[in-house]
């Protein structure tokens, strides 16, 4: 393994010494880690198999595609580095070809340890983007990752979970930003509190707010993805088992979904009561985790918040019982305390660990805790993320065209609209448009009954 990424670097290097380098790109050098480096992947090898997975995107990313057509002659991102954290998938990778063909250079690296997709950060480095990522990253090749990124002097910021906008308010002060985008919840969370301490330095728009990508990626994307992930580790039949929700939002509001349709009991645990309600009557049992924890043969956990599954609950959970995380940080289940008092840990099969409990009660923690739609399968389908991402494309082009103050931002509504429209048109759906009499009445206050 550190053979394969010694000889990626050095095909980086021989590639770059290749290419001419502009005066701009040779200022970035002078910084220091990522010295000489344009990229760092598995295995450059693997870009054949990486531009299979981007051809087989693209056919399911219209939206992304039409953006990327529309500017793809007055490339409007012309001279502009963008630095961007993002799960390295192949729907990704058509964000970072359309961020490239709007004329932006793009240095790229992972949101997540686990959820590189190795040919896709391939063959995108083959194409000039600067990756640095691939699968299975220490804690300490994460951060110098995302460090790397960050030493190219972004003018933009694509971040998912906020890690990126976190360092460029506690260390990297000093680069001068146009704005940035954020893409998940737990982001989004992270800015609002910063934004409440008054410490923002440069505008950010919050693409997870825009009615194209909550209502679909978090709720269909995660809600199929996460299905998908227990199943690729497991194989466990669904039906007939008691799945546990932990967190109704959005995405938990899907997980819940999908589980019910494959057959499973489903019981919600919430701290909201508005949510605690919707779920109840969403059909689901409702009730508090320590209740739940000896009646679930599968639990997922989804709110973004800390210890939700504690140790005391995993203690009460039948033998056999199935953990597994869909929010985006893998602090959600309190996995430290399950390694620290298990009496054994076997991996079973891939992303399938089983922790042996004092009380004998078998575990199985899946993808080490961290987001199973990414570790253990491949993400969202492209479908979802071409919403997700036509939203980043045109939230980061608005941010160049229009100078905002440092604030968190909606996404504009015009461009929500937009890529609804895109997307609909994409998939050859046509809809109604509303005639003046309606537009009069639905604007007026006169005619009652
Ligand atoms: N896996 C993915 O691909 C993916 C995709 C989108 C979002 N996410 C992440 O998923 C998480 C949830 O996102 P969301 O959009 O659903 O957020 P949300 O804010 O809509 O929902 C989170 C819910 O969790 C509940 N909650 C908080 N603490 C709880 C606790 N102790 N017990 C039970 N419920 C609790 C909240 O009340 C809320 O209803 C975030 O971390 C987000 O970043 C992951």
């Amino acid at each position: 393994m550190e053979k394969e990424r010694k000889n990626a670097m050095e095909m980086g290097k021989e590639k770059k010494t290749k290419n001419k380098e502009s005066p701009k790109e040779k200022s970035w050098r002078t910084l220091s880690v990522s010295k000489r480096q344009t990229y760092k992947v598995k295995d450059i090898r693997l870009a054949h198999s990486g531009a299979n997975q981007l051809a087989w995107a693209e056919a399911h990313m219209p939206a992304l595609i039409a953006i990327r057509d529309e500017y793809k002659r007055s490339k409007p991102l012309e001279g502009l580095r963008i630095a961007a954290a993002l799960h390295v998938t192949k729907e990704t990778g058509v964000l970072a070809r359309t961020l490239k063909t709007m004329g932006a250079e793009l240095y790229l690296t992972a949101s997540n340890p686990m959820s590189t997709q190795d040919d896709v950060a391939a063959i995108l480095a083959s194409e000039g983007i600067h990756v640095f990522a691939w699968k299975g990253e220490t804690d300490k090749e994460y951060y110098d990752n995302l460090k790397r990124v960050l030493e190219s002097k972004p003018n933009l910021i694509i971040d998912d979970g906020g890690d990126l906008h976190i360092a460029l308010h506690e260390v990297y002060k000093n680069i001068k930003l146009i704005g940035g985008t954020e893409e998940t919840t737990t982001g989004v969370n992270r800015l609002k509190a910063l934004q409440k301490a008054g410490l923002m330095r440069y505008p950010i728009i919050s693409v997870n707010d825009a009615n194209t990508k909550y209502l679909f990626d978090n709720r269909y994307g995660t809600g199929q993805s996460t299905i998908d992930g227990i199943l690729r580790s497991t194989n466990v039949l669904i039906a007939g088992k008691c799945a546990v929700v932990v967190g109704y939002g959005w995405v938990g509001r899907g997980i819940a979904m999908r589980f019910h349709g494959l057959g499973a009991r489903v019981i919600v645990t919430e701290i909201n009561p508005f949510r605690a309600l919707e779920a109840l009557m969403d059909g689901f049992d409702v009730m508090p985790i320590s209740k739940a924890a000896p009646m679930g043969d599968i639990f997922v956990t989804a709110t973004g918040n800390k210890n939700v599954i504690p140790i005391s609950v995993i203690n009460k959970m039948k033998d056999g019982a199935i953990l597994a995380n869909s929010g985006h940080f893998d602090v959600e289940i309190d996995v430290n305390s399950l390694k620290n008092t298990s009496s054994s840990v076997k991996t079973i099969r891939q992303y399938l660990d089983e922790y042996t409990l004092k009380n004998k009660h078998k575990i199985y923690l899946l993808a080490e805790g961290r987001l199973v739609n990414l570790g253990a399968a491949e993400g969202h389908p492209s479908e979802v993320m071409d919403l997700s991402f036509s939203n980043q494309a045109l939230s980061i082009l608005y941010l160049v065209n229009n100078k905002l103050p440092p604030n968190l931002y909606n996404v504009l509504g015009e461009i929500d609209e937009k890529v609804a429209r895109l997307k609909l048109s994409g998939i050859g759906i046509s809809i109604d448009s509303v005639s003046e009499e309606q537009e009069r009445y639905m604007s007026g206050w006169k005619m009652g009954t």
